[in-house]
């Protein structure tokens, strides 16, 4: 299942697409197309720096809605007011050094600074800016006047910037953008910076164990689920690192660092490794449990003869490890992806596997019907030792990933 909304929903959610004058703005098309094919109804309010990267014409197709700049077209519908009061949530992709400025200094000098006067919903800035810029101290100040404000302001990526320079300041991927969108409007207090000063581990993915150069035993694990704990987790300030298997061609969210590891016992080094300075460990990788016994440096031949049965041998539980070699205040959480018969509930096999493997938090998912693996959404419950018991309901995997982060943050309050 997907996350769209179904096309003869009476209210799609009313979104304003603010867009600054950077060379990010082209981005903004692909945040536009996507939300508005999910069902969303998007009015998009460019600067007049932005119409210098993207024309008027593009936004207005996209968006089947009229575009203007300024406080003085369309003057009887009243859009600097109605704008703002009437949407459901305003993103601004990118945000400027500049229009962060007079945001946060209640500047309203055309229609999109107008609009973030009045709006009374969750605004989301999304940064994109040279490096020196975001650093300034003008801009920090900005941004941390804004973040006081409650408006959302997201990390930027590190990567490629305009010209030869790279460093922090591009504006994330569109998918992020749109994901970070889509758990605004969900849940509005979903991103608070209350991870700030932590330093979260979150593994992902799914490990491959090779059986020649060019086999492996792999698992259905796309990763969505991990590399959304990763976002969310970032977002709301802490410093993640993402110790990422293989995915399903994922891009590293805005501010992480990224470990790879390919097989099981690379995962297994790199959550130890990180786990000598985390707070937080979180697997949520989809971790094998065997591996062949032996790796052929050659690959495999067909031969006449019937094939050998592929001997294997047991992987370690990295879980369990990372539970019995923690530090005191470390918060270990687990995943758990189960099927239910006859006798045994998927709950029930939740239950036994958090006392099994000991950690603070188990999420359980039923998996089997389609659930869990490679979709966007996912649904089940969150364990924990205490005994605490919360059903979480159907979803973006970035929302589970919300409802995590607020029960970690308990765990890890003084
Ligand atoms: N896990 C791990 N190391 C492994 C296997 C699993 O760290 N070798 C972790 C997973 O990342 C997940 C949790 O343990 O957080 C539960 O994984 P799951 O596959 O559901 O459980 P298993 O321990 O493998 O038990 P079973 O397959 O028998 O249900």
């Amino acid at each position: 299942m997907t996350s769209q909304l179904h096309p003869d929903a009476p209210v799609r959610p009313r979104v304003v697409l603010g867009v600054g004058g950077g060379i990010a703005a082209y981005k903004a098309c692909e945040v536009l197309r996507r939300l508005t094919e999910s069902g969303h109804s998007v009015r998009v309010v460019p600067t007049e720096g932005a119409l210098r990267f993207v024309g008027a014409a593009t936004f207005e197709a996209l968006s089947g809605q009229p575009v203007h700049t300024g406080v003085f077209e369309d003057v009887p519908e009243v859009p600097h007011v109605r704008l703002g009061q009437t949407a459901d949530l305003v993103v601004v992709a990118p945000a400027t050094a500049n229009l962060i400025a007079k945001a946060a200094n209640g500047l309203a000098d055309d229609l999109l600074t107008n609009t973030l006067l009045t709006a009374r919903c969750p605004v989301l800035l999304v940064p994109a800016m040279h490096t020196e810029m975001w650093e300034h101290p003008a801009t920090r100040a900005n941004v941390a006047l804004l973040r006081s404000r409650g408006v959302v302001v997201a990390e930027p990526a590190s990567g490629r910037l305009t010209g030869k320079d790279t460093g922090k300041g591009r504006l994330p991927e569109p998918s992020e953008i749109v994901e970070l969108t889509k758990l605004l409007l969900a849940r509005s207090d979903a991103l608070p910076r209350d991870l700030e000063g932590l330093h979260v581990a979150v593994s992902a993915g799914g490990t491959r164990e090779p059986l020649d150069p060019v086999r492996f035993l792999g698992n259905r694990s796309s990763g969505r689920q991990g590399y959304a704990l990763a976002r969310v987790a970032a977002q709301r300030g802490a410093r993640v690192t993402l110790v990422s298997a293989h995915t399903a061609d994922l891009v590293a969210p805005a501010g992480v660092e990224l470990v790879g590891a390919g097989s099981a016992e690379e995962l297994r080094v790199a959550m130890h490794e990180v786990a000598k300075t985390a707070d937080v460990l979180v697997m949520a990788a989809a971790v094998a449990d065997f591996r062949p016994v032996s790796l052929t440096g050659h690959k495999i031949k067909k031969t006449d003869r019937d094939p050998e049965p592929v001997a294997l041998t047991r992987n370690a539980d990295i879980l369990a490890e990372l539970v019995e070699h923690r530090r005191p205040g470390q918060v270990v959480v687990g995943f758990a992806a189960e099927t239910g018969d006859e006798g045994t509930s998927v709950l029930d096999y939740g239950r036994a596997k958090l006392k099994r493997k000991g950690c603070d938090l188990l999420v359980v998912n039923a998996v089997g019907d389609g659930g869990a693996f490679e979709g966007e959404d996912n649904a089940g419950w969150l364990l924990s030792a205490d005994g605490t018991e919360v059903r979480i309901a159907h979803g973006s995997k970035a929302q589970l990933g919300a409802t995590l982060w607020d029960a970690v943050r308990v765990l890890v309050e003084p």
